[in-house]
């Protein structure tokens, strides 16, 4: 912003078409903030934006909110924002151990009948995965223990879905992602690459490891105040496209880990946990690509796309039978 040059303008628009009373109490500061908000054209966003200021000033109004947490939330959130950069997203950060993506994913991919659940992104996806063939490895010589991955891409109806797009990627055997390294001079321990004809898919990975969320910024601090760990279970996370069916964002966590029924950001569920076959032979290992050693693990999983429509339905239903509760609780 320059310096500010000719007479001070509105944005153009004119006073209200109505009369408010003067806000000199709470709850009329509330009511007229819900009819000045009854304006707003478009009418989902006068949906979201009176469900906002509604449940904003309800919080507000039964915590009794002191000026001085008033003063703490504003710096907290400022220092949200500043700790943002191009390659750190410190609001998804807090939304996530908020819980809030979980639930934006779960409303929004609700489970269907015999498909595979979603599981949350996260911030560590890149668009720069290498392409790779069937059997190739996301992984780099010595960055974590061997694991081979593989299944079948199926429709609901168990039909094999070919060509669809599968985008993996994890952390290396110390918990962190190639983009946590400041000499990353390539993608590491990610690929991407595509069923065959018959819906097969195999790579070579490593054994995931439970790895501990940002905790250096602000949202680290929330963790901390709140007593709570910032730990992710161990997890291999996969996205899967094909033309006709519903895009699927997924993650695979291995059994028997500490950390799994209390994910910091809500990820996991029951029917994403798998097991993890350790395989001992050396002839296996070499058919497989290892280039050393006899044993690995073996991450069987066939992969469920929900068709389009189908998703539209079980979502569309959902959507309107909350919107039916919410009207019968009002
Ligand atoms: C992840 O699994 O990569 C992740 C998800 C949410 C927050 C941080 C990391
Ligand atoms: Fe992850």
């Amino acid at each position: 912003m320059g310096e500010p040059e000719g007479k001070a303008v509105s944005n153009g628009l004119p006073p209200l078409p109505f009369q408010l009373p003067y806000p000199d109490s709470p709850d009329v500061i509330t009511s007229n903030l819900l009819k000045i908000a009854e304006l707003t054209p478009n009418d989902r966003k006068r949906f979201l934006a009176k469900n906002l200021i509604t449940h904003l000033h309800q919080f507000v109004r039964e915590t009794s909110l002191t000026t001085k947490e008033w003063e703490e939330a504003i710096q907290f959130l400022t220092a949200v924002g500043q700790t943002c950069t191009p390659l750190r997203q410190e609001f998804i950060l807090l939304s996530d151990v908020l819980g809030v993506s979980a639930l934006v994913d779960a409303l929004n991919n609700p489970p269907v009948q015999g498909g595979t659940e979603s599981s949350v992104l996260g911030p560590f996806f890149t668009e720069d995965s290498p392409d790779l063939e069937n059997g190739d490895s996301i992984a780099s010589d010595g960055k974590g223990e061997y694991m081979y991955v593989e299944g079948r891409v199926l429709s609901t109806d168990g039909t094999p879905i070919p060509n669809a797009t599968i985008e993996t990627w994890e952390t290396d055997g110390h918990g962190f992602y190639d983009t946590q390294y400041s000499n990353r001079e390539k993608p590491e321990c990610r690929g991407r690459l595509h069923s065959d004809k018959d819906g097969r898919f195999g790579y070579r990975a490593v054994v995931p490891v439970a790895y501990p969320i940002p905790g250096d910024g602000p949202v680290g601090d929330l963790l901390l105040g709140m007593g709570r760990h910032n730990m992710r279970p161990n997890h291999l996370h996969l996205m899967i496209e094909a033309p006709g069916y519903t895009k699927l964002v997924t993650a695979f966590y291995p059994e028997g880990d500490e950390w799994l029924e209390s994910d910091a950001v809500f990820g996991v569920k029951k029917s994403l946990v798998v097991k993890l076959q350790e395989v001992n032979d050396e002839a296996e290992a070499r058919k497989r690509g290892f280039p050393k050693g006899n044993s690995f693990k073996l991450l069987q999983r066939d992969i469920i796309l929900v068709p389009e429509e189908k998703s539209r339905e079980v979502f569309e239903r959902n959507a309107r039978e909350a919107a039916k509760n919410a009207l019968a609780t009002a």
